[in-house]
């Protein structure tokens, strides 16, 4: 399993769509390569082929839909997703929510499918329900906070905290928010396995610079995190 401290969200951003996803991704591999930060990044469903061919680090999507194969005009299934190279896939993100049900069967259908799973829940409390139903990470966010200029680590840092006292089973990620370093090297500190970003790297006029402040900010945290368990 690859290892990653960083997600980048590429969201439906222009500049981060079709031949700029493809530029953006560069992007993002030669920083994971620099620092030695493991980064992720979910895409469009339509842009994973074309750039899980071009990059090593993991592609994931962002949604996929629980259909059967057959008659379901325009949704996008996991088996099309495995096929076409994704690493994994972000479910049940606040901006493209799912019931339930619906999300223990995607996670039960990932895994058959080999794909690796990031459930998002907008509080620590749904976030300790969705990690029962057994996905690799758990993306806390909560959703007043994304996109917008406060972080979830300096809003409400208890946020982070009951997180991860109360997910037992999935790794941690924190987002909503989350722009600079120190956010990052607060939340690897204070447990989080990795960071979900979107806008901070996306919308930055400079995304190779701000990747590599926000992957300095993992090891940071990282070395905090050492200290603080010794
Ligand atoms: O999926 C990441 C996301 O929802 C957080 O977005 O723009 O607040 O970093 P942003």
């Amino acid at each position: 399993m690859k290892d990653f401290q960083l997600i980048v969200n590429f969201k439906t951003y222009e500049n981060a769509t079709g031949t700029n996803a493809l530029e953006l991704a560069k992007i993002h591999q030669k920083v994971a390569e620099e620092t030695g930060v493991g980064i992720a990044i979910a895409v469009q469903a339509v842009d994973l082929r074309h750039i899980a061919q071009e990059v090593g680090i993991p592609v994931l999507a962002q949604h996929f839909d629980f259909v059967k194969d057959g008659v379901h005009t325009g949704h996008v299934t996991a088996q099309a997703l495995k096929e076409s190279g994704a690493y994994g896939t972000l479910l049940n993100h606040a901006e493209r929510k799912i019931e339930l049900d619906d999300i223990e069967e995607s996670v039960d259908l990932a895994r058959q499918l080999g794909l690796f799973t990031i459930v998002c829940a907008d509080t620590p409390y749904t976030g300790k329900a969705v990690a029962a139903l057994n996905p690799h990470m758990v993306a806390v966010e909560p959703p007043e906070l994304i996109g917008g200029d406060v972080s979830v680590c300096s809003a409400n840092p208890q946020i982070l905290m009951d997180a991860v006292a109360m997910i037992e089973n999935a790794k941690v990620v924190i987002g909503a928010g989350i722009k600079s370093k120190e956010d990052v090297a607060h939340a690897i500190k204070h447990g989080a396995s990795a960071v979900l970003v979107a806008s901070g790297v996306i919308r930055s006029m400079h995304p190779e610079e701000t990747l590599k402040e926000l992957a300095q900010g993992v090891i940071e945290g990282q070395k905090g995190a050492v200290e603080h368990t010794l």
